[in-house]
């Protein structure tokens, strides 16, 4: 069973992409047929600087193989370096009615905001179903707001193959139930696009003060508190300490007698030191730029045997050959 998803490099990761997504991810990795890359061609919709586009895609790389994407397990890639994808991309575009696009609720949300569209915003879900189906895929877990584009890559591969005869594996969703919503800073869902996030990796000082900084209410330390289990401190407590530590300081603040400073400098310590090995291993591989570069392009050779394979399926099917 072929596993396969794609991260856009478009923004610095933050603690609701890693309990979100990432850990996830990785842990499928175990599984065997695992494939990741970095979506670049996908954010040039939304990054327009071609330095950002680069340092971007190094950040992404190091992140994920700093916390745990073993290249050995699964494999890992960069977009833009298998790019029979894009010959895909026409081949597939070629069968996909307007209406479908149209229809794409992340381009009608983005035009709505008045961001003007161009070609690639609109084909951004052909480009999608190309990445999945170059790969034989059959398993693509990805969060809610992707399930529409899935299912779009599912027409699309059964109308090719209604067309042209069985050339792809039609993919299967897998919507990752939000076992892990991580809240934000202020207690809505952790996003970029809320301005509420806590990065995985970044400067101490920084992110001391943004958790130092989350505003609690006005009850004092000495007031038991039995909604404890609501306090955004203590759900961010529960995911990055030991399971002991986070409900004894429940217990604590339940009880009164525990202020929301020092259950904040908990939080802290906690957070520092649950990413602390990834961090160090962070700037291991920062270190050797060309250890990272190397990675990503046997990950590059790997994806483009199966992506060949599939492609020249593709063409020979359409009587392209
Ligand atoms: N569109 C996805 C996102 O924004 C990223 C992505 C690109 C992707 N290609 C993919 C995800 C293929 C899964 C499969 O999150």
């Amino acid at each position: 069973m072929r596993v396969l998803t794609g991260i856009t490099p478009s923004g610095t990761l933050h603690i609701g992409n890693y309990f979100g997504a990432m850990r996830p991810a990785i842990e499928l990795q175990e599984g065997g047929d695992s494939f990741y890359f970095i979506a670049d061609y996908h954010s040039m919709t939304v990054v327009t600087d071609a330095a950002e586009r680069r340092a971007y895609t190094e950040g992404i790389a190091l992140d994920w193989l700093a916390c745990g994407l073993d290249p050995q397990k699964a494999v890992f890639w960069c977009q833009s370096d298998v790019p029979e994808v894009c010959e895909l991309t026409w081949l597939i575009g070629s069968l996909t009615p307007m209406g479908l696009l149209e229809r794409a609720h992340s381009y009608k949300d983005k035009t709505a905001k008045g961001i003007s569209p161009n070609f690639g915003l609109f084909a951004y879900p052909v480009l999608m179903a190309a990445d999945i189906l170059l790969f034989d895929t059959n398993v693509v877990p990805v969060g809610r707001d992707q399930k529409q584009h899935l299912e779009m890559t599912r027409d699309i591969a059964i109308k090719f193959n209604q067309t042209y005869g069985e050339v792809f594996v039609v993919p299967e969703e897998r919507i990752r139930d939000e076992v892990a919503v991580v809240p934000g800073l202020d207690g809505q869902k952790m996003s970029k696009s809320y301005g509420n996030t806590i990065e995985i990796f970044g400067d101490e000082k920084v992110l001391r003060k943004k958790i130092m900084g989350i505003v609690m209410d006005s009850r004092t330390p000495a007031e038991p508190k039995p909604d404890a289990e609501k306090n955004l401190a203590i759900q961010l407590l529960k995911l990055v300490a030991p399971a002991d530590v986070a409900a004894d300081f429940e217990a604590r603040l339940r009880a009164g007698g525990l202020g929301y400073g020092d259950l904040k400098k908990k939080l802290f310590e906690c957070y520092w030191e649950y990413f602390a090995a990834a961090r160090r291993r962070r700037a291991e591989l920062a270190a050797d730029p060309g250890h990272v570069r190397a990675v990503l392009q046997q990950g590059a050779e790997r994806a483009r045997a199966i992506a060949t394979a599939v492609l020249q399926r593709a063409r020979r099917a359409c009587g392209i050959d």
